[in-house]
């Protein structure tokens, strides 16, 4: 049997069926007033019914924000709270768990986007910095993320901002949260100093730019009742949205940072490798992008190999989980040597609802088989090109 089917607990506190965690990924689906509807209540219960270990829900934003996918859900009002309580029901009622995926994008958005208007919505981040990234389809010129970024004044004022949308998220039914660490983020614009020159105790230092995420764990440890239901999504060889640093300021960062996070017991660290040269993977949706030359890593370098050791040792109190183009042989194997604990698979999840299914039958997954219009859309009906992948296996009944 893969290894990756094996049950394990998380933290001595959270047990999962397996060790397969559907990533968090972005849809553009909700239709309704930033809500999820009937289509994503399909979409997870199918992979909570297949059984799929943990599921992490598409990122969600925990402030109102001027982002580029206009139907990504947020976590603000009792509203969004009810909606997604249909979702976590449906879930916990085919035996899965869910995570929720609190996302603040910081300098990553614009101010002339219609919700920001409306909402009067200010974009927040370490310093009044442009990140260099972002094309809004929607506005006229199609610009670029928005110059008119604030300074926050006081960063406790928005991990209180976390805190109501967290408490939300309890309420409604999660059974954790996954901070989103990467992707040129809130959380990850702390860490960096292209994105962060704050000369208070937030900035400058590495354990001052490393302060922020970690008062927001507490926050989810406090509010789920431990750092057990904590995850923290990292990917330190990003350069997505202006988040590329040197090698050495990653290094120095990210070894403060999740040493920090495993004393602390958070439950599950999950390392992105994306960012590497290692084999291109399969192009689908993220393309080919080269890393930036003046930025480079060593010769085959491995941000998970490199960290993991940080996370996996004898007696640790937290989990290590891995993303971006593993295969399922290459993810049972990590697991088999010891190196890994848990695998996030993101895109098979899109193709494939019935990923478990598969790896205990041996049936290979289903790549892209349509276009790149299946991630975002656009779509007739939500649930096209997001409910209407085949299983491999008809007959639940038969196996
Ligand atoms: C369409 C799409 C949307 C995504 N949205 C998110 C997101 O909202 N939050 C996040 O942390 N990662 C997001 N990701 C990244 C995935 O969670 C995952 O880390 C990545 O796809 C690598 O895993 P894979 O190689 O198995 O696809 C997204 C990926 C895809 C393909």
């Amino acid at each position: 049997m893969s290894s990756l089917l094996e049950p394990v607990t998380i933290g001595g506190k959270l047990p999962l069926r397996n060790r397969v965690v559907m990533g968090s990924m972005t849809r553009n689906r909700c239709v309704d007033d930033y809500k999820p509807g009937p289509a994503q209540v399909t979409h997870y219960a199918d992979r909570a019914r297949d059984g799929t270990g943990l599921i992490v829900n598409e990122g969600t934003f925990v402030d109102w924000t001027g982002c580029d996918w206009k139907y990504s859900p947020f976590m603000i009002t009792d509203d969004h709270a009810a909606a997604w309580r249909v979702v976590t029901d449906a879930v916990h009622k085919e035996g899965g768990k869910i995570f929720f995926q609190a996302w603040h994008a910081g300098r990553c958005q614009h101010d002339q986007m219609p919700v920001m208007k409306k909402m009067g919505g200010r974009v927040l981040a370490p310093s009044s910095i442009k990140a260099d990234a972002g094309k809004y389809r929607d506005l006229p010129g199609a610009p670029g993320h928005t110059e008119n970024v604030v300074a926050i004044e006081n960063p406790r004022d928005v991990v209180e901002t976390f805190r109501r949308s967290l408490q939300l998220a309890k309420k409604a039914g999660f059974d954790g949260s996954e901070l989103l660490a990467q992707g040129g983020y809130l959380p990850q614009q702390f860490l960096n100093t292209r994105a962060n020159k704050r000369t208070d105790n937030y900035g400058g230092s590495v354990e001052n730019r490393c302060r922020f995420i970690l008062e927001v764990v507490d926050v989810i440890s406090e509010i789920f009742g431990g750092p057990e239901y904590a995850c923290v999504k990292l990917n330190p060889t990003d350069f997505l949205n202006d988040s590329v640093v040197t090698f050495k300021e990653m290094k120095e960062t990210y070894t403060y940072l999740i040493k920090e996070l495993v004393t602390r017991k958070v439950g599950i660290i999950n390392l992105s490798r994306r960012g590497i040269d290692h084999n291109g993977g399969t192009g689908d949706f993220f393309g080919h992008i080269p890393r930036p030359t003046e930025y480079p890593l060593p010769l085959g370098y491995d941000p998970v190999l490199d960290f993991g050791p940080l996370v996996k040792f004898p007696g640790s109190p937290s989990m290590l989980m891995a993303n971006h183009d593993y295969t399922l042989e290459e993810a049972d194997r990590l697991v088999k040597e010891g190196k890994l604990d848990l695998i996030t698979f993101g895109r098979p999840f899109i193709y494939n609802p019935d990923i478990i299914s598969r790896i205990r039958h041996g049936i290979p997954l289903s790549g892209n088989t349509r276009d790149n219009t299946v991630h975002y859309g656009p779509y007739k009906t939500p649930d096209e090109n997001y409910n209407d992948w085949p299983s491999a296996i008809i007959d639940r009944e038969k196996i």
